[in-house]
C-alpha cells in the first residue's frame, strides 16, 4: 500500500522559486543544492533561521520536565510577555504556524453561513489551501480589490449593503493583514476607520499578523493602536518570520470569543504536548525587545535594497515599500540571469513580479551583492 502511494505520488506542490538550472516558473520546486545551500536569500522571510534569544531560551526550555499540553511556567510567561506588550488582558494560544493560527480564529469568529470579507490577495485567500473555509465548515471568503493590497472601508460596507436576502452568506467578520501580501501597511488611522466599519455592521475584525513586527516597528507606534484600540478582536500573531523556530499566537482582544478556543485548537491537531518549546523563544524574543529589533533590521534591509534597486533602468516597483520586502517588476531576461547567478525569489506576482524578502539575519552585504547582480543583469 504504502509503495502503491509512493509511486501515484504527484509532484509535491508547493509555491517555491524556480530550480537553479531550469527557466523560470512560479510554481516550481526549488533545488536549493550547490553552492546556493546556505547562502541568505530574498525569497521568504521563513528561509532564515532561528535567531540567538528565541534559540537561547530553547535551550534554557530544555532542562528537566515540566508540565505538558501549555501548563507549564514558560507558556505562562510568554503569555504574560504578550499581555504586557499590548498593554492589555488577552487571551494567548500558541499553534503551530500561521494557517492554523488564521483559520482556526476565523473559524472561531462565524457560523457555517457566514462570510469573511477580505482582500482578494489575502493569504487567507490565496495561500492557505482552503483551510480556512475548511475550518470553517464552509464559511464562504468573500473577495474585495483594494489598493496596495489593503482593505478600504467603503469597499467593506459595499459588500455588506449589497445584499441581505436570505440567500447571500452573511458577512460575520473582516480580516485584514499587517503587514499586508505585498508589504505594504495600515495606518493606525486606516486600522481604526476598518474598524469602525465594522463595529457599525456587526462585524468582527481579524488581522492576520505574519509580519505584525515589521509593520510595528516601521509604523513606530504601540502594538495596542494597530489592534485593540483600533478595534481589532483577534491578531493572529507571527512568531516565525520574525526568528521563532515554529509557532504563531492567536490573541483574543475580545475575550468572549476566546471562550472554548482550546478545546478548537485542539480538534485541529494545534496543541503542542511539550508545549514548553514552542512557548520559550517568545520569552527569549519579547523579553529585551528583540523581536522588534530584529524586524526594525528586516525593515532596514529592505529599505537599502529598495534605495540601490528603483531607479535602476527597466525595474519598476510595484508596491510602496514599507516593511521588510520590495516588490519589483523586473524583465524576464533579468530574473533567468539572477536566478542563474544562484539567487532565490519568488516571481508570482502578476507577469513578471518579483518579491524580494528580507529577514532578521539579511546584511548589508547580501543587499548590495544583490543590487550589483540586478544592476549587472539589466545593465
Ligand atoms: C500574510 C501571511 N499570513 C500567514 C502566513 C503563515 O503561513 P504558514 O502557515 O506558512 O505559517 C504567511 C506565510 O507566508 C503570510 O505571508
Amino acid at each position: 500500500m504504502a509503495s502503491e502511494q509512493a509511486g501515484q505520488a504527484a509532484p509535491l506542490r508547493v509555491r517555491t522559486v524556480p530550480s537553479m538550472s531550469s527557466a523560470p516558473s512560479s510554481r516550481t520546486l526549488p533545488s536549493a543544492e550547490g553552492n546556493t545551500a546556505s547562502r541568505r536569500q530574498f525569497a521568504s522571510d521563513n528561509y532564515a533561521g532561528i535567531a540567538p534569544e528565541a534559540w537561547t531560551a530553547l535551550a534554557e526550555a530544555n532542562s528537566g520536565h515540566a508540565p505538558a499540553y501549555g501548563n507549564d511556567p514558560w507558556t505562562q510567561r510568554a503569555a504574560d510577555a504578550i499581555r504586557d506588550l499590548f498593554e492589555t488582558p488577552c487571551d494567548v494560544f500558541f499553534v503551530f504556524n500561521g494557517t492554523a493560527a488564521n483559520s482556526l480564529s476565523l473559524a472561531h469568529c462565524c457560523q457555517s453561513y457566514h462570510s469573511i470579507l477580505c482582500h482578494d490577495v489575502a493569504h487567507i485567500e490565496k495561500d492557505e489551501c482552503g483551510a480556512p473555509e475548511f475550518f470553517a465548515n464552509g464559511s464562504k471568503l468573500l473577495l474585495l480589490p483594494g489598493e496596495n493590497g489593503k482593505l478600504n472601508p467603503a469597499g467593506i460596507e459595499e459588500a455588506v449593503l449589497r445584499r441581505n436576502d436570505i440567500h447571500y452568506p452573511k458577512p460575520r467578520v473582516v480580516s485584514i493583514t499587517q503587514a499586508t501580501e505585498v508589504g505594504t501597511l495600515y495606518s493606525p488611522a486606516e486600522v481604526r476607520a476598518i474598524g469602525a466599519m465594522a463595529k457599525q455592521h456587526g462585524l468582527r475584525l481579524h488581522m492576520d499578523g505574519a509580519r505584525f513586527a515589521n509593520a510595528v516597528a516601521s509604523l513606530g507606534v504601540a502594538p495596542r493602536e494597530i489592534t485593540w484600540q483600533a478595534g481589532v478582536d483577534v491578531l493572529c500573531l507571527g512568531g516565525t518570520k520574525n526568528g521563532i523556530h515554529v509557532g504563531e499566537a492567536v490573541v483574543f482582544f475580545n475575550r468572549d470569543l476566546a471562550r472554548e478556543f482550546d478545546l478548537r485548537a485542539k480538534q485541529g491537531g494545534q496543541l503542542c504536548s511539550k508545549m514548553r518549546f514552542v512557548a520559550a523563544p517568545w520569552v527569549g524574543m519579547l523579553q529585551n525587545g528583540a523581536w522588534l529589533r530584529h524586524a526594525s533590521h528586516a525593515n532596514r534591509m529592505a529599505r537599502l535594497l529598495h534605495s540601490l534597486i528603483h531607479d535602476l533602468p527597466r525595474v519598476r516597483i510595484l508596491f510602496p515599500q514599507e516593511a521588510n520586502s520590495v516588490f519589483v517588476d523586473l524583465p524576464k531576461t533579468a530574473i533567468q540571469a539572477l536566478y542563474g547567478r544562484g539567487w532565490l525569489f519568488y516571481n508570482f506576482i502578476g507577469e513578471g513580479g518579483c518579491r524580494l524578502m528580507c529577514s532578521w539575519d539579511t546584511t548589508e552585504e547580501d543587499v548590495r551583492a544583490f543590487a550589483a547582480d540586478l544592476r549587472a543583469t539589466v545593465a
